[in-house]
This record gives C-alpha cells, structure tokens and sequence, in this order.
C-alpha cells in the first residue's frame, strides 16, 4: 500500500461555506449530529486511523493562536519522533513552520481521544521539535520548503499503518490535497441552511503557492436525504 484511502468529510451550508453565521441554526445542527454520526459516532460510516487538518483549523478549535512556548537554542535529533504510548486514532495537524502552541498531546472530539501528529517541514525550527517532544507530541518531517503531501501519505501508510485516513479541513488543506490527486472520495452533509456571506471560507479555497484553480470533477456514489432536511453527498473523485 503506498498510501491510506483518502476520504474527505465535510459540513457544509447551502451555499458551500464551512464557517458562518449558518451554523447557529438549529437546522444546521441537526446537520452537524449527522456529519459527526457518520465519522465519528458508535458505529461509524467510515472507519478511519485518523483525521487531517490544517493548522487554522487546529488554531480556531484546539491551540486557539496561543504561541508555544520555545525555550532558546534547545536542540533535538534528526528525523521523525513517535512518542511512547502514541497511536491510532491520530490528529494529523498539517503545521509546515511549527506554530501551533500546543499544551497536550492529544484531541478530544466527537468521542474520540485522538493522539496528535504534527506534520512539519524542515523549516520549522529545531527549538519547536523540542518543544513537541518535551510535550510527548509525535511529529513526522515531509518536505523541505514545502510541505510534501504525497510523501506525508507514504509515510502514514507506511510507518504508522493507516488504511483510512479523513481529510478534514478546512478548504486551504481540502483543496490542495484534491489538486494533487491525493483524495478520493469527498463526503458532504449540505445543512439546509446558508448566510450569504462572503467573508467565509468554502468547503475548497485555493491558497497562492499551494494550489491553483484548475478544475477537478467528481462522480456521484450516493445522495440521501437526512434528518432535519440535509443532504448527504458521496462522490468519487475523478483523478485526471
Ligand atoms: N464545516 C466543517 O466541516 C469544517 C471542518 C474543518 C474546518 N472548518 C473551518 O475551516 C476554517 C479554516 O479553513 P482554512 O481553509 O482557512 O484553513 P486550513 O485549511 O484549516 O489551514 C490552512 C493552513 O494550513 C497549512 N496548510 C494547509 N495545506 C497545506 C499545504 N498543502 N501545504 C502547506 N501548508 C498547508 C498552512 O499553514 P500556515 O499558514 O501555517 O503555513 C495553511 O495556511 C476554520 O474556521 C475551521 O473551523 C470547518
């Protein structure tokens, strides 16, 4: 296996938008129940080793744009570091300069305690590497500049095993891994619900230097109607 199967799994409003004013609604909410139900319930759709997300993502939900705590000049070795006791379900935290404050090493969501994997570049400093290590946090180098997504895949197929893996927001990390062929499925529970507004970020945003806006196209796996007036939408990804 040179990578896991990639699934994206996404809320999103009529509209397309995955944050907003929408989400207060109580229809939305029902949308939201399903959406976890499906990834994350007692019985879920998909049966993934762990989630993907970007670092605002991890900011806006998790570390809440709290600066870590580096101490100066601290070192640590080369190369990947899995702490002990780390392991399945995993928190993949695409962070390619190390600036995620973490204070834990590990997510509680949706029922899960996941442990987190923070994926770095050669660019993030040494100092931060050992801030994670200190903190227990597991993380992985892909790239040099760039983060390298194929190579992260490669690697969480074959050092930690995943089979299956979400690809969880939001549309700045969605869209570039779609771009590179590197998802295969997209999964969307649409919320009878929008707020028009245009300051939002949609479900796939392109980001100067990490992607470009050249059409993918999809074909459609299933449509069913869910409780409260969603949407669920499964589409194979058609890769050129
Ligand atoms: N409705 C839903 O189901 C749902 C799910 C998830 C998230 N969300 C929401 O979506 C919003 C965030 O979405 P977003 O699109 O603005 O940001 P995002 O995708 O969460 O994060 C983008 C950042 O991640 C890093 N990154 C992502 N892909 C990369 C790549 N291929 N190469 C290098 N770096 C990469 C970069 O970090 P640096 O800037 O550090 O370089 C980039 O600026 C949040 O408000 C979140 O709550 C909604």
């Amino acid at each position: 296996m040179e990578r896991p199967y990639v699934f994206c799994h996404m809320l999103v409003s009529l509209d397309g938008k995955i944050m907003g004013r929408y989400m207060e609604t109580p229809e939305c909410a029902a949308a939201g129940e399903a959406f976890d139900r499906i990834a994350f319930g007692d019985a879920p759709y998909y049966r993934h080793q762990g989630w993907i997300s970007g670092r605002v993502t991890t900011d806006d939900n998790f570390t809440l744009y709290r600066k870590p705590a580096l101490e100066e000049g601290a070192s640590a070795p080369e190369g990947d570091f899995l702490a002990e006791g780390a392991g399945a379900p995993w928190y993949i935290s695409i962070d390619p300069s190390g600036r995620l404050g973490w204070m834990e090493p590990f997510v509680d969501y949706g029922g899960l305690h996941a442990s987190v994997l923070e994926v770095l570049t050669e660019r993030a400093p040494m100092a931060y590497r050992a801030f994670l290590r200190k903190l227990g946090i597991s993380y992985v180098i892909a790239g040099k500049d760039h983060l390298d997504a194929p190579l992260l895949l490669k690697k969480l197929a074959k050092e930690l095993r995943l089979e299956t893996v979400m690809l969880g927001g939001g549309g700045v990390v969605n869209w570039s891994f779609l771009r590179q062929g590197l998802c295969d499925e997209v999964s969307l529970v649409v919320a009878p619900a929008a707020d028009g507004s245009r300051e939002t970020p949609s479900v796939f945003d392109v980001k100067e230097g990490l992607s470009d806006d050249t059409p993918v196209t999809f074909e459609l796996l299933e449509a069913k109607p869910m409780e409260g007036g969603a949407v669920w939408l499964r589409y194979r990804v058609k890769h050129a």
